[in-house]
């Protein structure tokens, strides 16, 4: 087993901050074009010096081993940053203590560096207390799969 893979054995011995957030206040969720795969990510925020921070962040994924590390980290790195500061976090930013992504999990990382996004570009008042609840998996399971928002993943060849 190499040190990557150690790496992400640890994190997933004890993943942080899995679940759904009953009062998030933003939600975002992601498919991953290359694998199927996706996730969903939820933020609650505070005010600190007169910024939007980010307070807590939660995850559920129905993917792979290196996309529930990566999402545990950065869940848990995310706390106290800015949402502008969360904006420009990178799929490597993210995977944190992981290290260097390898070429052919890069797509993992870039999983929740999408939920990320879509949950900041999704700002907005908490739904009513009396609103359905949507799981992951149960949406994924759902006659209605229209009701998934779905959003490529960024080439970041793109950004060059
Ligand atoms: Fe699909 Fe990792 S293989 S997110």
């Amino acid at each position: 087993m190499d040190d990557f893979e150690k790496k992400i054995d640890d994190a997933l011995a004890n993943p942080k901050n899995q679940g759904e957030m009953t009062d998030a206040d933003s939600v975002g969720t992601v498919g991953s074009p290359d694998c199927g795969d996706m996730m969903r990510m939820w933020l609650k925020f505070s005010e600190k010096d007169g910024k939007k921070i980010i307070d807590r962040a939660s995850f559920q994924a129905f993917g792979c081993q290196t996309a529930i590390a990566v999402a545990s980290i950065a869940t848990q790195l995310l706390r106290g940053k800015t949402t502008e500061e969360a904006r420009h976090l990178s799929a490597q930013d993210l995977a944190g203590d992981l290290g260097t992504l390898p070429p052919m999990k890069i797509h993992c990382g870039q999983l929740v560096e999408g939920a990320l996004r879509n949950a900041l570009d999704s700002i907005s008042t908490p739904a009513p207390a009396n609103a359905p609840r949507h799981t992951l998996i149960s949406e994924i399971h759902s006659s209605k799969p229209k009701a998934l928002k779905i959003v490529p993943i960024e080439d970041p060849a793109d950004d060059a």
